[in-house]
């Protein structure tokens, strides 16, 4: 099955790989696994005072779209307070990288895999 170019330019050059020490309080975590591949994806957020998400990264062990995918939302979630990077739907990142249907549940990772971070993030900061 061919890759898009925009998958291809992704998994080629991706974006904020890497991980943020997950002791820093500023830092939400989340990692989802793919039930349909067993391929896993942990993306973190970095949030400052006024609940922006200043930086992001991510691993991921597993194809190219879900790669791909979670190198988009890092740049996506760039900029956005909680409630917006939580709305975006794995159906913009797919439109986005042209998956095909067999594809799709990789940008559902990386939608689970940011919804997970700001829960991480959320879940940290409400005991005070
Ligand atoms: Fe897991 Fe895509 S099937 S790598
Ligand atoms: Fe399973 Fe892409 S994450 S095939």
């Amino acid at each position: 099955m061919a890759y898009s170019d925009k998958v291809i330019e992704h998994y080629e050059n991706p974006r904020n790989v890497g991980s943020f020490d997950n002791e820093d309080p500023t830092v939400g975590s989340g990692m989802v696994g793919a039930p349909a591949c067993g391929d896993v994806m942990k993306l973190q957020i970095k949030v400052n005072d006024a609940g922006i998400i200043e930086d992001a990264r991510f691993k991921t062990y597993g194809c190219g779209s879900a790669i791909a995918s979670s190198s988009l939302v890092t740049e996506w979630v760039k900029g956005k307070s909680l409630d917006q990077a939580g709305a975006i739907k794995n159906t913009e990142i797919a439109e986005e990288l042209a998956l095909p249907p067999v594809k799709i549940h990789c940008s559902i990772l990386a939608e689970d895999a940011i919804k997970a971070a700001i829960a991480d993030y959320k879940n940290k900061h409400s005991s005070k």
